[in-house]
């Protein structure tokens, strides 16, 4: 008797979300993308994606945020499917997402999808790539998408996509009010560029009292260092998010800041009881759409499942 051929099953991989501790915009290059120095933490918020052999490209969406997530040719976990079987002569996969990670939030949603397919499907065709060779595959789908295959805590340079770890000591607690609707990322950086109109903009450089905070481990030291750039474009935009930040501070928030181009609002806590009594008091006050809490860094995108048929 001869056995069944082995015949890979589905493979899936979970990814987390992200918040930028510091966003520092600089000038707008020529290739339209803006000079970044930002410092990345992948956080708890995660989406799981599966990959399987199909008869052609497609791609699903389900989950509590699965709204507003396009299943055609623009979705990025597709287009990246279809890049890294474009280099790979990988044949048609179906990529399934669950999202739980919000969409146009500014935590990098579209992004870590794409991370997570690449993995997946390194894993799917036994392609055997390392960390580098992703990351490589990566930049080539989005300015934040090496991070979201590295996860923990690091330096993002070029566009974003340049990465340098950072030591981090430590687990910080963060909850995350979400907001009804999305922003669209390049009009956050086009608001930027008129807002700040006529201005001189220094080249970024990430700062080191930031560095020196995360090394400390205590989120007292790192609240007053977060920064975003993007942040009065966010506002301007949505003036409500004002608002958020200012409910979010009275209730007890060490820090808040709007997660990259927004509108999700993050806020650093104490401890993970500070993180349940805020998002208590945030939900209370009906002025956030709905809250989530997680904690950082975790690892980046990762395969959790396979299935040999
Ligand atoms: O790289 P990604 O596709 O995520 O970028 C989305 C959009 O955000 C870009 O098309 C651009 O308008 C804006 N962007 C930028 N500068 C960056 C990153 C993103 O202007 N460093």
């Amino acid at each position: 008797m001869t056995a069944a051929p082995v015949v890979p099953g589905p493979v899936t991989a979970r990814v987390p979300a992200k918040v930028n501790l510091e966003l520092l915009v600089g000038p707008r290059r020529d290739d339209g993308f803006h000079a970044l120095a930002t410092v990345y933490q992948a956080v708890s918020l995660h989406d799981d994606v599966t990959v399987a052999a199909a008869d052609e490209w497609g791609v699903s969406v389900s989950g509590p945020l699965a709204d507003g997530v396009p299943t055609d040719g623009t979705n990025l976990a597709l287009a990246a499917a279809r890049l890294l079987g474009e280099r790979y002569a990988g044949d048609p996969v179906h990529v399934s997402i669950r999202k739980s990670i919000p969409v146009a939030g500014g935590m990098a949603g579209g992004s870590a999808d794409a991370a997570a397919t690449l993995v997946a499907l390194d894993h799917l065709w036994d392609l055997g790539l390392d960390r580098e060779e992703i990351e490589d595959v990566a930049a080539e789908l989005g300015s934040d998408v090496p991070f979201l295959v590295a996860g923990g805590t690091a330096m993002g340079s070029g566009r974003g996509e340049l990465l340098a770890p950072v030591l981090a000591r430590g687990t910080y607690h963060w909850v995350f009010a979400l907001a009804e609707g999305g922003l669209s990322t390049p009009e956050v950086y086009a608001e930027c560029d008129r807002l700040r109109e006529g201005t001189d903009v220094p080249e970024p450089l990430c700062t080191p009292a930031l560095m020196a905070a995360l090394r400390t481990g205590d989120p007292h030291e790192l609240a007053p260092q977060l920064t975003n750039d993007l942040q009065p474009a966010a506002v301007s935009l949505r003036p409500d998010l004002g608002e958020t930040l200012a409910a979010g501070m009275e209730y007890g928030a060490l820090g808040g800041i709007v997660s990259g181009s927004g509108p999700t609002i993050a806020f650093l806590v104490e401890d993970n009881e500070a993180g349940i009594d805020l998002a208590v008091a945030l939900t209370a006050s009906g002025v956030v759409r709905d809250v989530r809490r997680a904690n950082g860094p975790v690892h980046g995108a990762h395969v959790i499942h396979h299935r040999v048929d």
